[in-house]
């Protein structure tokens, strides 16, 4: 199998695992944000570490993806960035989804940061979760998972 459909394979594998984290991460926050006494549990920081984890891989694997199998660049210097901008299928696979996923891996991590220190989830913290997994499900060509 070649280079960029192996790394494209891994890339969509790492996607199913990821949403799972993300369906168990709101399963956690929300668990915490309605308990009585909001209280963060194990059971949340460890599906945030997973989750975050999984961003950070996609995020690495994204990269080596947009900059180097994928026809990204090749495209760019065809057609130019503004082009690319028009055309919707185009943005949602080189800017849209790639930008998305970066600042969801962000601020999962800053949440991931808060949360191992702190005894109680703030509400400002559970905004900034509900934030990542808002634009993950956003950003997730969610076509290409359930038929690739
Ligand atoms: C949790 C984070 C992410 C998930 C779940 C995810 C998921 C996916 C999925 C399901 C695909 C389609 C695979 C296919 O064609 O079958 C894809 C494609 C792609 N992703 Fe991601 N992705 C994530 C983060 C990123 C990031 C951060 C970048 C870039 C920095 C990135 C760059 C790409 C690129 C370049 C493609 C190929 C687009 C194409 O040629 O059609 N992804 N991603």
């Amino acid at each position: 199998m070649h280079f960029s459909q192996t790394i494209l394979q891994i890339h969509r594998g790492f996607a199913y695992a990821e949403f799972v984290c993300i369906l168990l991460y709101l399963i956690a926050l929300f668990g915490v944000m309605f308990s009585y006494s909001g209280k963060i549990t194990g059971f949340l920081r460890k599906i945030s570490v997973f989750t975050m984890v999984f961003f950070h891989l996609q995020f690495l694997i994204g990269i080596v993806m947009l900059l180097g199998t994928s026809p990204f660049l090749d495209i760019i210097k065809n057609i130019g960035m503004g082009e690319v901008m028009k055309i919707k299928s185009l943005r949602f696979a080189y800017i849209e989804h790639p930008f998305s996923m970066f600042i969801g891996a962000v601020l999962v991590t800053m949440v991931n940061k808060k949360i191992k220190t702190k005894p109680r989830l703030s509400m400002g913290v559970f905004f900034l979760a509900i934030l990542a997994v808002l634009l993950f499900f956003y950003a997730l060509p969610f076509s290409k998972l359930v038929s690739p």
